[in-house]
């Protein structure tokens, strides 16, 4: 049976298109229970199954999950190596039942860091998700918001070098074609789940005018219900932007 909070959603309003989330918390829910932090890592696995089995029933179209940033590459290597297993296993065990639910999924970052074995799991749940039609889902790996704006500053100067381009078109929509999320909409709705408030440059560019809703509920413990939450007070937003009410 739908949840209560779905079916309120579902009367609610909207439901955003394209969700974007930090999912943040997992080493502060492991030290709390006096475990290593790679266990909350495990364990935030099964609430990535919450959020995607959850977007597709709350009928989200891109879901876009903030995994691995360029700025955790300084952490400790026993700590980089457990996140790049779980992603390995991640890729090998989802892959199916994400093709069966109509998922398509794309890894989104500066892979080039990535291990060969990361990248050949990368490549097989991307080969192997292709076409799905019920929800995007974005994994941003070795992401980092700033590093995408560079990125996509270098491929116009080159443009522009080759005469492709003149400076004065240069506009937003040039600018998003460089982007990691060429072809999608800006997320309308932003999650950070243990209770922070930063943006730890994610989607600096995208996220110009999405809601942003805040959990104090750490990764390893959120829920579909979670997200439907989310969604419920986004649906109470009155977005503007910079336009007076009507
Ligand atoms: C989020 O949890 C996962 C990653 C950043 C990879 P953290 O590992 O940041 O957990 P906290 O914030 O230390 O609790
Ligand atoms: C942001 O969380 C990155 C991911 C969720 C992958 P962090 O835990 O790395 O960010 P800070 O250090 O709290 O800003
Ligand atoms: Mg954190």
């Amino acid at each position: 049976m739908d949840s209560d909070l779905l079916q309120r959603l579902r009367l609610g309003g909207a439901v955003p298109r394209h969700v974007a989330i930090i999912m943040d918390g997992n080493g502060r829910w492991a030290q709390r229970r006096g475990l290593p932090r790679y266990e909350g890592h495990r364990r935030g696995m099964s609430a990535v199954r919450e959020a995607v089995e959850g977007s597709v029933e709350a009928g989200v179209g891109i879901l876009t999950l903030f995994a691995f940033s360029t700025q955790n590459w300084d952490r400790p290597p026993t700590e980089i190596g457990a996140l790049m297993s779980l992603l390995r296993a991640y890729a090998q065990k989802e892959k199916r039942s994400l093709a069966a639910q109509g998922v398509e999924v794309q890894v989104l970052g500066d892979l080039d860091r990535l291990d060969d074995g990361t990248k050949s799991a990368i490549e097989s749940i991307v080969r192997g998700t292709a076409g799905g039609q019920s929800l995007r889902l974005n994994l941003m790996i070795s992401y980092s918001g700033r590093d995408e704006l560079i990125r996509a500053a270098r491929l116009l100067a080159s443009r522009t070098l080759s005469g492709e381009l003149t400076p004065d078109e240069i506009g937003a929509a040039e600018v998003e074609e460089c982007l990691y999320t060429r072809g999608l909409p800006d997320p309308d709705l932003l999650v950070r789940t243990s209770g922070e408030q930063r943006l730890s440059n994610f989607l600096l560019w995208q996220l110009a005018y999405t809601e942003i809703h805040t959990s104090p509920v750490l990764w390893p413990e959120f829920t579909r219900d979670d997200l439907y939450r989310a969604i419920l007070d986004f649906q109470s937003r009155e977005r503007r932007f910079g336009r007076v009410s009507v």
